[in-house]
């Protein structure tokens, strides 16, 4: 039996108990002033939390997780399921417990002083000693914990601080989020010093009043508080207390007991700048707590953002106004270091955020190191901030179970006490998948009471009944709702709360299909108010291919654009060995593991654009504001206007100055030309100004209008032959594999859980054996009727090779037998001689698109190079697919090369892979690309949808059986 009495309260398996010695919550903020403890401690890992600490130390860096710092305990992926058996609040006796010990020296400056330590994150369950003697434990792998050690070290001298952390725990089954397990010690460890007499807490509300609460308690760590303590307050340079421009301090509302002192400071700001994620003006606000004497004990700073949120019927409102939440779910996450981000990461997601059109983040699923917040407040950005409970695998059990009824409400509270003064949090959210009991309601009373301001969310309450006022969730907050049931929801006269999705359009691989759609509907039916896209990050650790090891912290620099350094890949679910884990369901993310956005993000860009074309009419363009709070004054444009001809004229464009919801008609700045053919008019529009997320000049949208239809595909036949060989295939120079029909498209991640990979294959569309029926003369052209089979059916094909001034045209036609409802995708595919390395087209681009996911890629004149067209999806997939392309060339560096002219807009792609060789391959580095371009013309291609999690495409991005035609003519350059 062990005589340490931390050890002995075996807290690893007692949920009743969450901490022990740990200092309460408060919004102090004690970073500066602070000693950093960070860097190398002396490290162990132990097999359990009862086995002896050895003499042999290695080394661990803090913050940091030791899963990733090359010892054997490697991270482990799973989402629902818990990686051990045993059913909660037990766990495994096989427990890795990292001790971490390093010396301190303390400052001797600090005699007299009250000395705290303050671990920023540890998971999961952590215990401090310091010089052998028990200090405290902790629980909550997201918060941190503080530990008063005035009485455990000596100011001048050396103290031994140690931390164990043991990484399975009761803890654990309420921890279980979808992401990876790690251990360790995650965020920054500070040791600080306070006067005996200090600010406890600090509650600041101010609204869009200008109306300015500060709410202090006063504590004295000797003891009784001495007399005539008070506190002032400074806002912006100017004393709340005395300076005339504000109300003077209500200094008589001090109420004092002998040991707790509370004061309120309110003011009225005259002409207040207020607070909102499009400006999010901050007033810079110092609290000082006095001694009677007059000299300053304590000081605390805070930015401090005047904004009101409340719900008014089934509208969420920030400062009156009904804002869309266009929102995305984000995890702390490094492919470095795992769980541990630094502040310039943290900024650098929120400024690609803001880039690409979000204005709120849901921190999924626990809180956040306090300097995200810091960053939403100051970069704008509505918050729903999440305690950290999900006990997904066990979650009805957990619900209701008592022992942890102290944990629910522990996290929910400390979270509060944490975070309440952000202004850019307007939500609290009790937790994620965890069922709904007992546990919630009570953490929702302690929020009710200690925070009237800001609503509660949580999807477990909120799915009973969306309109329930009686559950502890004041906002409809499904996750991947269908789009109908959400409309039909907010038409049904039943609605009583906003209708906010706390998750949809799963982002998994090539996704985010019928984003435009469903902001269609959400903007234009009352009730919908947007959502958070599940998510942002694609979860893939950095790992050597070699040993399997993750890379860690030196490996900034072995990637770039999405993809790992030769030798290296993006490691998922299985990749380190696990047995019990779930794959590539941890990459469902809108950018890679290096924070390259995915097409997608371009998608939501245009979405969320906040300055649109409403529409063309004879007198101009009608432009408008689709912001809540900005006029355009921060925005500049440029028009172009895009000529099939191949012609591109700009001009600059004179943007309007039009309040929030307005329109107004501007006149084009040139002339259309009457020739020239189909024709595009676009906006493009970028920052007039540097702003804290984007220098001047960075495009923020690119509205468009077509004025003008496409013309009929042109090509009059010659009188010359066309070659085909005796399978009835095309023989032409420049292709080394003819074109034929294609139904197969390498599954994406979608189509793969959504089921449809499945019925695919067992149609056995991805092996159709060819078969020529007929090869006839048939007046200037070859016509050739060839069948398709495959196990479940044939598709008869005839394809008419016409020769025309230049080369060939194709006219095709696939009957799809009733067997075949709804394939991939049908047209054709055909492969070049090597040399052929840039893609020039006049469609949609230059991103990435399909048929419901195209808003974000405009009409126009694009160029590529080939290898630059592929999207490299951590588990291959159907990649580099472009939508609405009307004719492309394929070029060498001499001009050399072909030129294709499609009879309609169609879905092309142009890539290195065939899609076997993608389908064949599960991570990228395995993909070998081919000398050549492997091109597919798609007569129909279907959408993406997002039933990966969640719903599939709409069904008029379906391909129906039956007939399908479509021509294009290949041309040599
Ligand atoms: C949700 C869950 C997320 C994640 C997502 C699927 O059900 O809340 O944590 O698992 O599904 O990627
Ligand atoms: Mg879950």
């Amino acid at each position: 039996m062990t005589s340490d009495p931390l050890l002995a309260l075996r807290p690893w398996e007692s949920p009743e108990v969450t901490s022990w010695g740990r200092l309460p919550m408060n919004a102090v903020d004690r970073r500066s002033g602070a000693d950093s403890l960070d860097g190398d401690w002396r490290f162990q890992l132990l097999p359990g939390p009862d086995a002896p600490v050895g003499g042999v130390w290695s080394a661990a860096y803090v913050p940091g997780v030791w899963t990733m710092q090359g010892t054997d305990d490697l991270p482990q992926y799973t989402n629902v399921r818990m990686p051990f058996p045993d059913f909660p609040p037990a766990s495994p006796a096989a427990n890795p417990t990292g001790v971490y010990e390093r010396d301190v020296d303390v400052p001797g400056d600090w005699a007299g002083r009250r000395i705290v330590l303050q671990i920023g994150a540890a998971e999961s369950v952590l215990l401090v000693h310091v010089d052998g003697r028990p200090v405290g434990i902790s629980k909550d792998s997201h918060l941190a914990a503080e530990f008063d050690l005035t009485d455990v070290v000596r100011p001048g001298e050396r103290a031994t601080v140690r931390l164990t952390v043991v990484k399975w725990s009761d803890a654990s089954h309420i921890e279980d989020q979808d992401q990876w397990w790690h251990g360790g010690v995650t965020r920054s460890v500070l040791l600080y010093a306070t006067d005996s007499l200090h600010l406890a807490d600090v509650t600041v509300r101010a609204a869009f009043s200008g109306e300015l609460r500060v709410d202090c308690r006063v504590r004295n760590a000797g003891g009784a508080l001495p007399e005539g303590w008070y506190v002032s307050g400074e806002l912006e340079g100017q004393l709340l207390s005395q300076d005339r421009e504000f109300d003077r301090a209500n200094a008589e509302d001090d109420r004092v007991s002998d040991f707790l002192g509370e004061a309120r400071i309110l003011a009225t700001v005259p002409d207040v700048r207020t607070w909102n994620a499009e400006a999010p003006e901050l007033y810079g606000l110092t609290v000082r707590l006095h001694r009677a004497d007059g000299t300053v004990a304590d000081t605390s700073h805070h930015r401090v953002g005047f904004r009101d949120v409340e719900i008014i019927g089934r509208d969420l409102l920030v400062n009156g106004e009904r804002v869309f939440i266009r929102g995305v779910n984000r995890h702390d996450f490094h492919p470095l270091t795992g769980r541990t981000v630094s502040y310039e990461d943290m900024r650098a997601d929120l400024v690609l955020l803001k880039r690409f059109g979000f204005n709120a983040i849901r921190t999924s699923h626990y809180p956040n190191d306090p300097a995200l917040y810091d960053l939403a407040d100051e970069l704008g950005f509505y918050v729903v901030d999440e305690a950290d409970i999900e006990s997904h695998d066990h979650a009805h059990e957990i619900a209701d179970d008592p022992r942890y009824l102290n944990a629910f409400v522990d996290r929910v509270s400390r979270m509060v006490l944490r975070d309440k003064n952000h202004p850019s949090i307007i939500v609290w959210s009790l937790g994620n998948e965890s069922d709904y009991g007992a546990n919630h309601d009570a953490a929702a009373g302690w929020v009710r009471r200690h925070d009237p301001t800001r609503p509660i969310q949580y999807e477990g309450a909120a799915k009973l009944d969306w309109a329930d006022p009686e559950l502890a969730s004041d906002i409809a907050c499904p996750m991947y709702a269908p789009l109908e049931d959400c409309v039909a929801h907010a038409l049904s006269g039943r609605q009583t709360k906003p209708l906010i999705q706390c998750e949809y359009s799963h982002a998994m691989g090539n996704s985010n299909g019928t984003l435009a759609d469903h902001w269609a509907a959400i903007e234009s039916t009352p009730g919908l108010q947007g959502g958070f896209i599940w998510e942002f990050w694609d979860h893939g650790i950095l790992q050597r291919v070699n040993d399997g090891r993750p890379v860690g912290r030196g490996g900034a620099g072995l990637y770039d654009n999405g993809v790992a350094a030769p030798g290296h890949r993006w490691a998922y679910g299985g990749d380190f060995g696990e047995t019990i884990h779930d794959g590539a369901f941890i990459a469902d993310g809108v950018v890679f593991p290096d924070r390259t956005p995915k097409p997608a993000m371009f998608e939501h860009r245009e979405i969320a654009a906040p300055l649109r074309i409403e529409c063309f009419r004879h007198e101009g363009v009608v432009l408008g504001n689709h912001q809540h709070f900005r006029g355009l004054d921060w925005l500049t444009g440029l028009w172009e206007l895009s000529l099939a001809d191949g012609r591109t004229l700009t001009a600059p464009a004179e943007l309007p100055d039009l309040r929030p919801g307005e329109t107004a008609a501007v006149p084009l700045p040139f002339e259309v030309p009457r020739d020239g053919g189909e024709a595009w008019l676009t906006l493009r529009v970028t920052t007039a100004e540097d702003l804290p997320w984007a220098p001047r000049g960075t495009e923020v949208c690119v509205p468009q209008v077509r004025l003008r239809e496409p013309a009929v595909l042109q090509a009059a036949p010659v009188d010359r032959p066309v070659e085909v060989d005796g399978e009835g295939l095309l023989v032409h120079p420049l292709l080394t594999a003819a074109p034929t029909l294609s139904l197969w498209r390498a599954p994406t991640d979608n189509d793969e859980l959504g089921g449809m990979a499945l019925r695919w294959r067992a149609w056995g569309l991805d092996e159709l054996v060819r078969k020529v029926v007929s090869v006839r003369q048939d007046g200037v052209g070859v016509s050739v009727v060839a069948e398709y089979a495959g196990t479940a059916g044939v598709v008869r094909h005839r394809q008419v090779l016409t020769a025309v001034e230049g080369g060939v045209r194709i006219d095709e036609e696939a009957e799809l037998p009733e067997a075949f409802d709804d394939v991939a995708r049908v047209g054709s595919v055909f492969e070049t001689v090597p040399g052929l390395d840039l893609l020039e087209w006049f469609g949609q681009g230059p991103w990435e698109s399909y048929p419901d996911r195209g808003a974000g890629a405009p009409v126009g004149h694009h160029s590529l190079p080939v290898d630059a067209l592929f999207t490299p999806y951590l588990r291959p997939q159907e990649s580099g697919g472009r939508h609405g392309v009307r004719r492309f060339t394929l070029s060498a560096p001499d001009a050399t090369g072909l030129a294709v002219a499609v009879d309609e807009p169609r879905q092309v792609s142009v890539t290195r892979h065939r899609a076997e060789d993608l389908t064949a391959a599960s991570h990228h580095d395995e993909l070998v690309p081919r000398a050549g371009c492997v091109v597919h013309i798609d007569a129909a291609h279907r959408g993406l949808g997002t039933a990966s999690c969640g719903p599939d495409t709409f069904p008029e991005y379906r391909i129906p059986p039956g007939v399908h035609r479509w021509s294009w003519t290949l041309r040599v350059l």
